[in-house]
């Protein structure tokens, strides 16, 4: 029998309309743009605001939606949705739950996977092994969140760090040698006390002592994670890059986890690679945490050749970090989907209008 892989085929996105630049943060925290610059390397931030109580979902929703306006792929088909996020729209039932019932996924089964900033990469893998298993043929894999849900606007320590938004891809099986190849993956248990949020869970429930001392959002500390960070991505890509046979000639993309410029630059510089071969977001989109990755696959589409060798990784709260070495599967961008702005549009389509489009293509 030939041999399954998983490759992708497609790739949507969003990110809300209202942005955050430094500027309005230095006046509601003690900040500065050129703090920001310096030690972050974020100059605005996507937040979901005009749309607040919309959740994650609201994001995902949209950018599904574009994946499928843009791959023309019958929702009915879809066997599988996966949905990787920290901010699920409620404890239960799941996010992948509201999406699989709002757009028409008929035949699917799907659930929510939290491994925070590593949740694309973790989701990925996942959903590679259904469909190198042999059962499923089409996926589709959501990551994003709804950070300004959970982050402190009094802790300058953090806020500047997150932005909301959310992509997702679509995965299909291949016998051609293209898609997820390989990956290392691994969580040690140790990053409690540098990265976690202590109340809302099952240990530290609601109360309105743990409203008033402000538990319910993200606790940094960020020295520890920096160096954790840089370590174990730079690990993690060495690792993949050895067993693999690559090296700063053969590899065309590395997609970094995009929580820091300074982290991204220093995996880069232990793979060789120069600047024009990092796919960077954080600049523009800060860190949205589950979605960083697929949300570079998606600005960056339009340059991406299929055979192009790609290395991701991620690193996040438990800790929690891997990379994954990829075949991209495509050429380019469909035609419609050159231009950002007109998609950050078509992601907005109403209900109604995409059922005109799923019944103008079944017909
Ligand atoms: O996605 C999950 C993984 N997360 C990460 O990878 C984040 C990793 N950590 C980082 O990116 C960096 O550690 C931060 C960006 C969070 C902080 O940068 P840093 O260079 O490590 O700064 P620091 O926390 O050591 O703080 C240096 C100084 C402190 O002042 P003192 O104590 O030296 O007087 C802070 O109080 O900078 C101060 N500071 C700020 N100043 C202006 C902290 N935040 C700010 C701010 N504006 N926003």
């Amino acid at each position: 029998m030939e041999k399954i892989n998983a490759v992708i085929t497609g790739v949507g996105g969003y990110v809300p309309d209202y942005i955050l630049d430094n500027e309005e943060l230095s006046r509601i925290v003690e900040t500065s743009d050129e703090w920001i610059m310096e030690r972050i390397g974020v100059k605005t931030r996507h937040i979901l605001k005009a749309e607040q109580g919309s959740g994650v979902s609201y994001m995902m929703k949209r950018a599904v939606r574009q994946l499928l306006f843009k791959t023309q792929v019958d929702p009915a088909s879809v066997e599988l949705v996966l949905c990787a996020t920290t901010t699920p729209d409620y404890h239960f039932p799941s996010t992948a739950s509201l999406i699989i019932g709002e757009l028409g996924f008929s035949n699917a089964f799907g659930y929510d996977m939290e491994t925070a900033c590593s949740g694309f990469l973790y989701a990925l893998e996942t959903g590679a092994n259904y469909i190198r298993s042999g059962r499923y043929k089409r996926i589709i894999i959501c990551a994003g969140e709804h950070m300004s849900s959970m982050v402190n606007y009094q802790d300058r320590n953090t806020c500047p760090i997150f932005g909301d938004g959310a992509g997702c891809v679509l995965m299909e099986a291949t016998t051609e040698e293209l898609g997820l190849i390989d990956g290392y993956y691994r969580v040690d248990g140790q990053g409690y006390d540098y990265l976690h949020m202590e109340a809302g869970g099952s240990r530290n429930i609601s109360s309105h002592e743990t409203i008033d001392q402000r538990l319910h959002f993200v606790f940094q500390d960020g020295r520890p994670v920096f160096k954790h960070a840089v370590t174990k991505m730079s690990d993690a890509v060495e690792t993949i890059a050895k067993r693999n046979g690559l090296t700063s000639e053969n590899i065309t993309w590395l997609i970094p986890h995009q929580a820091n410029v300074r982290i991204e630059s220093a995996v880069a510089r232990r793979l060789g690679l120069s600047e024009d071969r990092v796919m960077i977001n954080v600049d523009h989109m800060a860190n949205t945490s589950a979605g960083t990755l697929p949300l570079c696959l998606w600005e960056y589409e339009p340059k991406l050749k299929k055979g192009d060798r790609l290395i991701f990784t991620a690193f996040g709260a438990g800790f929690s970090w891997g990379a994954s070495y990829m075949i991209w599967g495509y050429d380019g961008a469909p035609e419609a989907a050159k231009s950002p702005a007109q998609f950050y549009k078509e992601g907005e389509i109403s209900r109604e209008e995409w059922k005109k489009i799923c019944i103008n293509r079944a017909s």
